[in-house]
């Protein structure tokens, strides 16, 4: 019932993690490889080439409605993410894809990052992270058209190069990119030109709204510390946002759409799915209800899909009605 495909990678289930949230430390990521989740891909913490501890605490807040968090990409480096994949993925059987984020501090990082991921067999894919808000003096990649289709042409001929290699063992690479959320039409036309000219196969809808500021009224104090406040903002609220750029990007482009924001419910699951998303992934509501998220969710995507007649996501997925 919940059996997708990203580029050529098979799913066992349309749902995973986001980036970001319990996927930096081992045990975190053998907890995302165990079979008795329902989540279906091992998603890593966007790593640099250095280990980095991220910015001063506190780094993360949340309500009801939003989260804001501003960590800085704290992860433990590139190498260990390598080298354990074969680890990790032996946890889950093999069954369930091991994808690494990439979010390196310059480009010369990234493609030596890219360089070592599609060289390791068990590794299933990148999702490279053109949308990190919060490292202190470095802009997000997804709003330079300059520098995103520099990076972009790069990286996809590593990954051809790489990929010749790994036919010959039979295994497949993805191609992922993680962007941030657009919002004017003459940019997502841009990012929709730069991705139909490469060899992109999906597409992660959205990162955090970048640089947003909570107040903790009672203490009349910015809810986080660094960036005197500043961070990206998740959860219910920026919703709307992130199923407008699944849709245009599933318009616009031939990627696999991976729908990212404001997804707490079966319902808001199928609203992404509705507008294109083959697989969806799970941040805020992940930091509050831990793994049992995945199955929760499904378990109501399961009954909504019941009520309506559908058998597979396969039969709504982008198939959302507009007037005449
Ligand atoms: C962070 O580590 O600050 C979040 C990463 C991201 O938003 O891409």
């Amino acid at each position: 019932m919940f059996k997708t495909k990203i580029g050529n990678l098979d799913l066992e289930t349309c749902i995973y993690n986001a980036s970001g949230v319990y996927c930096v430390e081992f045990g975190e990521l053998l907890k995302l490889a165990d079979p008795g989740f329902s989540n279906s891909v091992i998603l890593t913490k966007s790593c640099t080439l250095e280990p980095r501890i991220g910015n001063n605490l506190p780094r993360y807040y949340d309500t009801k409605l939003l989260s804001i968090n501003s960590s800085g990409l704290p992860n433990l480096g590139y190498q260990f993410y390598c080298d354990n994949a074969h680890i990790i993925k032996e946890h889950s059987e093999f069954k369930k894809p091991y994808i690494l984020s990439i979010s390196g501090l310059t480009l010369e990082d990234n493609y030596k990052i890219i360089t070592e991921a599609v060289n390791n067999n068990f590794i299933d894919g990148i999702e490279l992270n053109l949308s990190c808000p919060n490292v202190i003096g470095k802009p997000q990649v997804g709003y330079d058209f300059t520098i995103m289709e520099e990076i972009i042409r790069k990286a996809s001929e590593i990954i051809e190069t790489g990929r010749d290699a790994r036919l010959e063992s039979g295994s497949g690479f993805l191609f992922g990119l993680k962007l941030p959320p657009y919002f004017d039409i003459s940019h997502f036309d841009m990012a929709c030109d730069i991705i139909n000219n490469s060899n992109v196969q999906s597409l992660t809808c959205i990162n955090s709204i970048g640089n947003g500021l909570v107040i903790d009224t009672e203490k009349e104090l910015v809810a986080i510390a660094p960036k005197n406040g500043y961070g990206g903002i998740g959860g219910t609220v920026i919703k709307p946002t992130a199923l407008a750029n699944v849709h245009y990007f599933y318009r616009n482009t031939k990627c696999s759409i991976i729908g990212c924001g404001g997804i707490s419910r079966g319902m808001d699951a199928f609203e992404h799915i509705l507008c294109g998303a083959s697989a969806v992934q799970i941040g805020t509501h992940f930091h509050k209800k831990r793994n049992v998220c995945f199955k929760e969710i499904l378990t109501e995507l399961g009954s909504i899909m019941k009520s309506k007649n559908y058998k597979t996501i396969d039969d709504f997925r982008g198939k959302l009605v507009h007037y005449k």
